[in-house]
C-alpha cells in the first residue's frame, strides 16, 4: 500500500475507466501533473507505458493547503515502485519537457492533463498534447468544473471552453463534458 495524503482520483474512476475505453490502442499514456502517482499507477495498469511529467513542487492549491511538497518525488518513486518498469518520471515545468518530446517525435495514445490549472497553462499543455496524439488516442482533461470561484485566467475551465471552440469541426472530437472533458483523434 502506497502513502497517500490526498486522493483526486476516487471521484474521477468512472471517467478515467470510461476515457481509457475510449483508445483504440493501449501502447503509451502521458499523464502532466502526477502527484504522489494515485492516478500514474491506474494508468500504468492501463496501457503498457506512462511516461509522467511533474516540477515535484506543487500547485499553489496543494501548497496553500499546508502540503510539504519536499519530499513529493520520494513519495511519487515509493508509491509506484512495483510498477517502475512502466513509468517514466520527467521531472520540470510541464511546456518545457513536452517541447522536448515534441522535437524527439514522441506520440501517445493517451494524455491525462491535470498539472497548472492556470488557464494559459492548461491551454498550452492541450495544445501540445494534441500533436504528439496518436489516431484513435484520447486526451482527458480534469478540473473543467472547479476553481469557478477563481477568475477566468486562475482556472481550467476558460481554458477546456477556449480549446471546446477552437476544435470544433476538426478531428479532435469532443466525446464527454463534467467535472473531466474528454477528447478523441478521429
Ligand atoms: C492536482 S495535482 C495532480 C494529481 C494527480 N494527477 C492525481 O490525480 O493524483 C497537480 C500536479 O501538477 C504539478 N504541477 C503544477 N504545475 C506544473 C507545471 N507547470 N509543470 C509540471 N507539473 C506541474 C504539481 O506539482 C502537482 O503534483
Amino acid at each position: 500500500m502506497g502513502h497517500f495524503q490526498t486522493d483526486w482520483t476516487e471521484g474521477y474512476k468512472e471517467s478515467f475507466e470510461k476515457a481509457v475505453g475510449l483508445c483504440e490502442n493501449h501502447g503509451s499514456a502521458l499523464e502532466i501533473g502526477c502527484f504522489e502517482g494515485r492516478s500514474t499507477i491506474f494508468f500504468a495498469e492501463k496501457f503498457d507505458h506512462v511516461d509522467v511529467i511533474d516540477t515535484f513542487k506543487g500547485s499553489p492549491e496543494i501548497i496553500n493547503s499546508g502540503y510539504n511538497c519536499e519530499e513529493l518525488y520520494e513519495t511519487f518513486h515509493k508509491n509506484t515502485l512495483k510498477l517502475s518498469n512502466k513509468i517514466t518520471p520527467h521531472v520540470g515545468m510541464s511546456h518545457n519537457v513536452m517541447c522536448g518530446m515534441v522535437s524527439q517525435g514522441r506520440m501517445f495514445d493517451f494524455v491525462y492533463v491535470d498539472g497548472s490549472h492556470t488557464a494559459i497553462d492548461c491551454a498550452t499543455d492541450t495544445l501540445l498534447s494534441i500533436g504528439m496524439l496518436n489516431k484513435g488516442g484520447v486526451i482527458l482533461i480534469d478540473d473543467y468544473l472547479n476553481w469557478m470561484e477563481l477568475t477566468p485566467g486562475s482556472r481550467t475551465h476558460d481554458a477546456v471552453d477556449f480549446i471546446i471552440h477552437a476544435l470544433h469541426g476538426s478531428n479532435i472530437v469532443l466525446q464527454y463534458v463534467g467535472t473531466q472533458v474528454a477528447f478523441k483523434k478521429a
